[in-house]
């Protein structure tokens, strides 16, 4: 079987990439290096954003997720944390506006519900705001860890088998999926990390299975429109087999 006919059996072409998920990572070492407090790495952090959310759709892809943070991220000093939810409540709130405008539809992934209530709200807001539009999907990973993910989705399986509407022997791959959070959408084709970094830390460990992987040295608050092409050159030398061969 040709490559073009086995991997659009297994749901895409050889060469498109709807679906891109990028760890943004490096703005503390951004910051470092212009001796700058890691808050400042972070406010060029949400630029990044900013620029790829906008170049996206021009490179075809139609799904943009972003690692913005963590469940584990809350490790970090209380002060910094703090910081991050300032930027995403700053970002939401001026950008929304702009980016309902250009079509983006905007969801989260994540415990986020767990987040602060005003914020919450903002986020319930803006997702409900977006939820027609057509253009880019723009998915936030918000207090998400892969594997708190996986572990939800197993506490609803389990809740269904222990209330008898669900036979343990039932439970298949699609099943699992169907409860994760990114239910309904395509997996991720290419996992970008920048800063040099070569690990998935816990982002989308379910939905990766069969994803690119690309690492680049770029700090993330120096990606751009010419970096994020240069990845999609670099995923369309890839070939994809999806198991097969
Ligand atoms: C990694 O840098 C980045 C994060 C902690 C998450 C990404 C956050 C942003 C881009 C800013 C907020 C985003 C939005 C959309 C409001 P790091 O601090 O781990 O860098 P380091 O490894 O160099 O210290």
């Amino acid at each position: 079987m040709s490559l073009a006919v086995a991997s659009t059996q297994a749901g895409g072409t050889a060469s498109s990439l709807r679906h891109l998920a990028i760890i943004m990572d490096g703005n503390g070492r951004w910051a470092k290096a212009k001796r700058l407090p890691r808050l400042a790495g972070h406010r060029a952090g949400v630029e990044a954003v900013r620029r790829v959310v906008e170049a996206a759709p021009d490179l075809g892809i139609e799904i943009l997720t972003l690692y913005a943070f963590s469940s584990e991220n809350w490790k970090r000093p209380a002060d910094e944390v703090s910081d991050l939810m300032g930027l995403l409540r700053h970002y939401i709130r001026s950008e929304i506006k702009e980016l309902h405008r250009n079509g983006v539809r905007l969801s989260f992934i994540g415990d986020w519900k767990a987040l602060q209530s005003d914020l919450v709200e903002l986020l319930e807001d803006a997702r409900q705001l977006t939820a027609n539009n057509t253009g880019l999907r723009l998915v936030m990973a918000l207090n998400y860890g892969g594997q708190d993910e996986m572990v939800r989705a197993v506490r609803t399986l389990a809740a269904d088998v222990a209330a008898g509407r669900l036979d343990p022997a039932a439970i298949d791959t699609d099943m699992v999926g169907d409860r994760l959070d990114t239910a309904g959408m395509p997996p991720p084709d290419l996992v970008l990390r920048t800063s040099g970094e070569q690990r998935l830390s816990n982002f989308l460990l379910w939905q990766s299975a069969y994803a690119e992987f690309v690492a680049t040295d770029i700090l993330w608050p120096d990606f751009d429109r010419v970096a994020l092409a240069d990845a999609v050159a670099e995923f369309a030398t890839r070939e994809r087999r999806f198991g097969g061969r």
